[in-house]
């Protein structure tokens, strides 16, 4: 583990990193690891930049956790923020109770979203999100006289969030293992994965993959009964999953089967949302036409804690039509509609919209990738690099020929985040297979981007070159 920091801000005798381990149950960590090694502790960031305590500076490649999409030290932000919790910090928004952030903000949310788009319903995570997106479908289909009608089909090492219905969604193993998850309503298709499936499989195109995997969605859909199968959930681009694009025409063909059986689309947006593939909703780049869409992260850059659920006309109506009868969607949190969080998301899209940096995604993506292929593809250990607007996956493999896997246990992707650290440089080792995720924040320069490039080249050769001592490659 990197020891670039010591963390020596201190109280009395005891470091930073000391009391770090004396209080701090950290999400998604090794104990362990902790406890051995400490905490890197943060404390400014500037751009695409953040330093700890001990003033070290790295490069962020990750945008934190595919967030920070404007950079940080956005000051019309944090302004934004301060002006809102000086005239009205909180309200709740029950009981017909608003304010004036959160309608600008559906408002807005509205008019980029895709045309059918009719409401908007507000959470503090993308975890929420997805199961304020589950009890609408559930509720929905009681609405429509269909209570069975209940069970969502997602995929294999999707990511969806933690909690107990989302972290169901997901189907990272990791989040399911000592949980017990998921819990019955959850089912698994797999996943799209052009680099290894596809070929594996003996597929001519794209397309006929595509139809291949609708196929197996329609098969579940059969055996499961159409009477009990409410929804079909995907990222747009599996994140967390591999960095997976769609293979070509993927969306359409599910389309198809949903219809046919009547089971609603969501699409979850927690990392594309709001410019990461070069459009405001991927729903619209890849022709999704979703019933829900799920947004966080991107939502507000990260700069505070807001999720948001879309929801479609076909859902809307219903409840607009069983609206009759006095009843409430009995579903809410002390945040939903937070007038903080929704004054931050508005000087966030402000931003995006004023520096067209959705635009500049679009236009950079190919650098982005052109980038890393030139810097990357000739490396023993580098197996495939795929990539989506400025989302990119590079896949580390023992054997390129063969498409050999390392051994898990290994956990190579880690060792060469770890060395990316030491090279000051921030990047995501995704918890399946070897692969290293990149999502730089929007406003990466051209030099940036080539600097995380040559920089994941030292991490990766510093690695092999240990591996080869270690007699593993
Ligand atoms: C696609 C997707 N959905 C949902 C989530 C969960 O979001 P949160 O961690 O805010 O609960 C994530 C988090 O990475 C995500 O990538």
């Amino acid at each position: 583990m990197d020891t670039a920091g010591t963390n020596a801000v201190s109280n009395g005798n005891m470091s930073l990193a000391d009391r770090d381990r004396e209080g701090f149950f950290h999400p998604f960590t090794s104990i362990r690891d902790q406890r051995v090694n400490g905490a890197l502790v943060m404390s400014s960031a500037n751009g695409c930049r953040i330093r700890d305590t001990d003033g070290v500076e790295y490069l962020d490649g990750a945008a934190g956790l595919w967030c920070v999409n404007v950079g940080y030290g956005r000051t019309e932000i944090s302004d934004a923020i301060h002006a809102q919790s000086l005239s009205l910090p909180y309200f709740h928004t029950f009981n017909t109770i608003a304010n004036e952030p959160v309608i600008r903000l559906s408002e807005r949310l509205l008019a980029l979203a895709p045309a059918n788009m009719r409401r908007v319903f507000y959470g503090s995570s993308g975890s929420d999100a997805n199961d304020t997106a589950v009890k609408m479908l559930w509720s929905y289909n009681i609405c429509r006289g269909k209570p069975e009608k209940r069970k969502i089909i997602s995929r294999a090492y999707a990511y969806h969030g933690v909690s107990v219905a989302s972290g169901s969604l997901s189907g990272v193993p990791m989040v399911h293992q000592y949980f017990g998850l998921p819990i019955d309503f959850a089912r698994h298709v797999s996943r799209p994965d052009l680099y290894r499936d596809a070929p594996a499989r003996g597929f001519a195109t794209e397309e006929a993959y595509s139809a291949y995997l609708a196929k197996e969605i329609e098969e579940m859909i059969l055996a499961e009964g159409p009477d009990t199968v409410a929804g079909f959930i995907a990222e747009p681009v599996m994140g967390t999953g591999g960095v997976l694009p769609p293979p070509k025409g993927y969306f359409q063909e599910i389309r198809k089967v949903l219809d046919r059986y009547d089971v609603r689309m969501i699409a979850d947006e927690v990392i594309t949302g709001f410019g990461r593939l070069g459009r405001w909703f991927a729903s619209d780049l890849y022709e999704i036409e979703p019933d829900l869409i799920l947004a966080a992260k991107g939502l507000t850059s990260g700069y505070l804690p807001l999720s948001a659920v879309l929801v479609g006309e076909k859902i809307w109506d219903v409840f607009e039509t069983v609206a009759g009868d006095g009843r409430a969607f009995a579903h809410g949190f002390t945040y939903s509609g937070h007038p903080t969080c929704a004054a931050a998301a508005m000087a966030n899209l402000d931003i995006l919209e004023r520096e067209n940096l959705v635009e500049r995604v679009a236009e950079m993506a190919p650098v982005f990738r052109k980038t890393f292929d030139d810097r990357l593809l000739d490396l023993d250990i580098v197996g495939d690099i795929r990539s989506a607007g400025f989302m990119m996956g590079i896949e580390l493999v023992a054997d390129k020929t063969q498409k050999r896997s390392f051994e898990a246990s290994a956990k190579i992707a880690g060792r060469v985040s770890l060395a990316a650290r030491r090279h000051r440089l921030l990047l995501r080792a995704l918890p399946n297979s070897d692969v290293l995720a990149l999502s730089p924040p929007f406003i990466t320069t051209t030099e940036d981007m080539a600097t995380i490039a040559d920089l994941v080249r030292a991490a990766i050769v510093d690695v092999t070159d240990e591996l080869k001592a270690e007699g593993l490659l």
